[in-house]
Parts: structure tokens; sequence; C-alpha cells
């Protein structure tokens, strides 16, 4: 098996041990009634299972073997939510750093068609660690302030929290933002 075609095998445990550690979020905060931080964590459990189908299909696709994951049972409770997001920022890192890893691989087997696969991952990675330092980042001003933490619930709730992250903030390509009305 090339070595690209092993490392994308591998790698389909990280996509769908972060779907089930972020599951395990989900419950948590559910259970802490967090519903806007629970709900946005099950999102990001479905997305992961989307991104190893993703991968699962340039496999088919490639006449290449797939071999699934061993997953192991994840964290069930968490310090705080603080905690949740420092361990979600250094999960998306390491995925980060392991689709680097396979595109150099990738580029050396001369893959384009794993590469062009992999392109989708390099720009989803940039935003998932956006967006988790971003959250990260709000939690830390929170520093456990029960009001400020049922803010960041609400504007979960509202889809307004990572709504300006999303649009690239002041420097996406349109040359303004949408989130805060200051779009040229
Ligand atoms: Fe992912
Ligand atoms: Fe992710």
């Amino acid at each position: 098996m090339a070595s690209h075609i092993n490392s994308i095998n591998q790698h389909l445990a990280l996509e769908f041990q972060a779907s089930h550690t972020y599951l395990a979020m989900s419950i948590w905060l559910r259970e802490k009634d967090l519903h806007g931080f629970s709900s946005y964590m099950l999102n990001k459990s479905t997305e992961e299972r989307g991104h190893a189908s993703r991968m699962i299909a340039y496999l088919v696709d490639s006449d290449a073997e797939v071999q699934l994951p061993t997953i192991e049972s994840p964290n069930r409770t968490w310090p705080s939510v603080k905690d949740v997001f420092e361990m979600v920022y250094e999960m998306e890192k390491d995925v980060t750093a392991s689709i680097n890893n396979i595109y150099s691989k990738s580029e050396q087997e001369g893959d384009r068609a794993a590469t062009a696969m992999l392109d989708w991952f390099i720009s989803e990675q940039l935003q998932e660690e956006a967006e988790a330092r971003f959250v990260l980042k709000r939690l830390r001003l929170a520093d456990g302030n029960a009001a400020a933490l049922i803010l960041l619930d609400q504007q979960f709730l509202d889809g307004t929290l990572l709504a300006h992250v999303k649009a690239g903030g002041a420097f996406n390509s349109s040359g303004g933002s949408g989130a805060d009305g200051n779009a040229a």
C-alpha cells in the first residue's frame, strides 16, 4: 500500500475519534443545560463523520483498501467548559498536522486526486482552528463567570457567536465583514 494511502487510513481514526469525542462533549454540555454549546458540539460530531466519509469516498473511488479503525471510549466529563475547548483546540491542531503530513506524502507520490481531495481539508482545518481558538479565548475572558457563560451559550443558540469568524472577520477577501455591519 502506498504510504499516503496508509496514512489516509490511519487518519480515519482521528476523524472518527473526533466525532465520538464531540458527541461525548455534547452530552456533557447538555447535562449542564448549556444547550447552545451542546448543539454546536452535536453538529461538529456529525461534521467529523462527514470528513471521514470524504476520505473513504476517495479511497473507494481510487480502488484503495479501506481499513476502519477501532474507536476508543472518549472522556465523559471535563473540569470546565474552558477545558472542553482546550481539548477541542488541541484535537483540531493534531488533525491539521496529520492532514499536512498526508498532503506532503501525496505530493511525493504525485497523486493529484489525493491532493485535490485534501485541498478541501486544508481550508476546513484553517476554519476549525480559527473557531476553536475564538471560543477558547472568549472562555478565557469569561474566566468561569456564569453570566458570561450563559451569554456565550445564548449566542451559540442564536447562531451569532461564530458568525464573524465564519465570515472571515474583517480580513475576508471581499474587504468587509458581514456580521458587524462594517461591510464596505
Ligand atoms: Fe475533521
Ligand atoms: Fe474538526
